[in-house]
C-alpha cells in the first residue's frame, strides 16, 4: 500500500447518475483527504489521519503533501484523431478567407491531404507522432486517450495506424482505446461506390482488427461530404454481428447520424453541432452519450453541441476535444471544456462527469472515472484550495501531479 496526502478537496464523483443535469451541490467533496492505493488501484479513500494511522502500522510508503491541492480522477478524453502526419495550417488561413468546405477540398485541404500525409510516414513514424501528442495529453491530465484511425482508407493503410495505436500504447503511460475510423470517408483510389468501399472494410478489415486485437470499436462519418444513414446502418450491421462496438461523427452539418447512432445502440454520439429538438429528445431518451467537441466548434467556427439541453432532457453528456490536425488542432481538453461550460451555461459538476465517468461510459469502460475503491488510481492532484478555480482559470489551471495506475506520472 502507498498513501498520498494530505488533499484539501477530493472530489470523488460517486454517487452521480450516469444522465442529466447535475448541481454543484450534487459533488461529493471529502478535505483533508488521503488516498490509498495499491497494484495501481484505489484501495481507499477517507480522512487522511485515519489513512495515516493505517499506512503506520503496516508500514505502508506515505507520500505527502505540501500546500492545497484538489484531488479529481483523471481525465478521459473519448474522441481523438492523434495519429495523423502533417499540418493543415493551410485549411485554416483558406477557411479564415472565407472559402467552403468543398472550396478547401478541392485546393487540395481537408481530411485527403491528411491522409497523403499520414500514408508516407511508416508504423514507427505514426507511433512516434502519437506518443508524443498522448505525453502533452497525459501531463494536462488526460488519463486515458481514444485514439482514432480513419486517415489511411485502405486495408493495409488502416492496420498500419492501428498498429501504430497499438505501439504507441506500450510506450505511453496514457491508456490509448484505439477505434477503427476506416468510415471517415471513401478513398478516393477507390474504383467503386460508398457501399462498396464499407462492403470491402467490412469484409477484408473487420476480422483482421479481431484476429490481431487491434480495436474493438467502430466508427464513422455520417455526413453529406462521407457517409449517408442508410449506408451506415448495414455497415453498423456487420460491426455488431461481430461484437464490436459502435460510435458516430453524427449531426456535425447535418441531421441524420444521430438517429443511426441511437437506433444501432452505439456507445456515443459525437459532433452534434447541427442537432435540432427532434434529435436531442432521441438521444436523451437512450443510453448513447452525447459527445460534445468544443475545440471543433472552435476551430470551424461553428455553433457549440447544444450540451445544455441534451442535459436538461436527461441526456449523458461527455466533454471531448477531438484533436486532429484540420478542425481541432489545439487538443487543450480542459480549456475547451471550460469555454463550452461558459458558452452552454454548464455546471462544475456537469463539465468534470463529462470528462471523466460519462466519457468513460462512452467507452464502455467501467473501472475508471470515479475516485472509488477498486477504480484504477488515475487521478490529478491541482495546485488549488478550491476546485471551482479549476474552470475559472479556464484551462490554465493545469495539475501539478498526474498519477496513472498508481504511478506519479
Ligand atoms: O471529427 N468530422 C470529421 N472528422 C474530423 C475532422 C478530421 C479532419 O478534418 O481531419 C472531426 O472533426
Ligand atoms: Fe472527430
Amino acid at each position: 500500500m502507498k498513501l498520498i496526502g494530505p488533499i484539501t478537496q477530493l472530489l470523488t464523483l460517486d454517487s452521480l447518475p450516469k444522465k442529466g443535469a447535475l448541481r454543484d451541490e450534487h459533488l461529493e467533496i471529502l478535505t483533508n483527504a488521503g488516498i490509498a492505493i495499491e497494484d495501481g488501484k484505489i484501495l481507499e479513500i477517507g480522512d487522511y489521519a485515519d489513512l495515516l494511522e493505517k499506512a503506520e502500522k503496516l508500514n505502508a510508503k506515505v507520500i505527502q503533501l505540501e500546500g492545497d491541492f484538489v484531488a479529481l480522477p483523471g481525465w478521459i478524453d473519448c474522441h481523438t484523431h492523434i495519429c495523423f502526419g502533417g499540418s493543415r495550417a493551410k485549411d485554416f488561413t483558406m477557411r479564415n478567407a472565407g472559402k467552403s468546405y468543398l472550396e478547401i477540398a478541392e485546393a487540395g485541404g481537408g481530411i485527403w491531404d491528411t491522409v497523403t500525409q499520414t500514408r508516407k510516414l511508416n508504423q514507427d513514424e505514426l507511433a512516434e507522432r502519437t506518443i508524443s501528442h498522448a505525453a502533452r495529453h497525459l501531463n494536462e491530465g488526460v488519463t486515458t486517450i481514444e485514439v482514432k484511425s480513419g486517415y489511411g482508407l485502405t486495408v493495409e493503410e488502416e492496420l498500419k495506424m492501428l498498429r501504430a495505436i497499438q505501439q504507441a500504447n506500450s510506450n505511453t503511460h496514457a491508456d490509448l482505446i484505439p477505434t477503427c475510423l476506416a468510415a471517415h470517408m471513401k478513398s478516393r483510389d477507390f474504383d467503386g461506390t460508398n457501399q462498396e468501399y464499407l462492403d470491402s472494410i467490412a469484409t477484408e478489415l473487420f476480422p483482421i482488427l479481431k484476429s490481431e486485437n487491434l480495436s474493438n470499436r467502430i466508427d464513422s462519418f455520417i455526413e453529406k461530404s462521407a457517409f449517408s444513414p442508410v449506408e451506415i446502418e448495414s455497415y453498423y450491421q456487420k460491426a455488431k454481428e461481430l461484437g464490436f462496438d459502435l460510435t458516430a461523427h453524427a449531426d456535425q452539418f447535418t441531421t441524420g447520424g444521430s438517429e443511426v447512432a441511437v437506433r444501432m445502440n452505439a456507445k456515443s454520439a459525437d459532433h452534434l453541432e447541427a442537432s435540432t429538438e427532434i434529435e436531442i429528445a432521441l438521444l436523451a431518451k437512450s443510453d448513447t452519450v452525447a459527445v460534445a467537441l468544443p475545440g471543433a466548434s472552435l476551430g470551424l467556427g461553428c455553433a457549440f453541441t447544444p450540451g445544455r439541453k441534451i442535459l436538461d432532457q436527461g441526456g449523458s453528456l461527455a466533454i471531448a476535444s477531438d484533436w486532429n490536425p484540420g478542425s481541432a488542432p489545439m487538443g487543450d481538453l480542459l480549456t475547451q471544456a471550460s469555454i463550452l461550460a461558459t458558452f452552454e451555461k454548464l455546471s462544475t459538476a456537469e463539465v468534470f462527469s463529462a470528462l471523466t465517468f460519462r466519457a468513460a461510459a462512452a467507452l464502455d469502460l467501467d473501472d475508471r472515472g470515479k475516485l472509488k475503491e477498486g477504480l484504477l488510481a488515475d487521478f490529478n492532484l491541482f495546485p488549488t484550495s478550491d476546485y471551482r478555480e479549476i474552470l475559472y482559470q479556464q484551462g490554465k489551471l493545469k495539475p501539478e501531479q498526474v498519477w496513472k495506475n498508481g504511478i506519479k506520472t
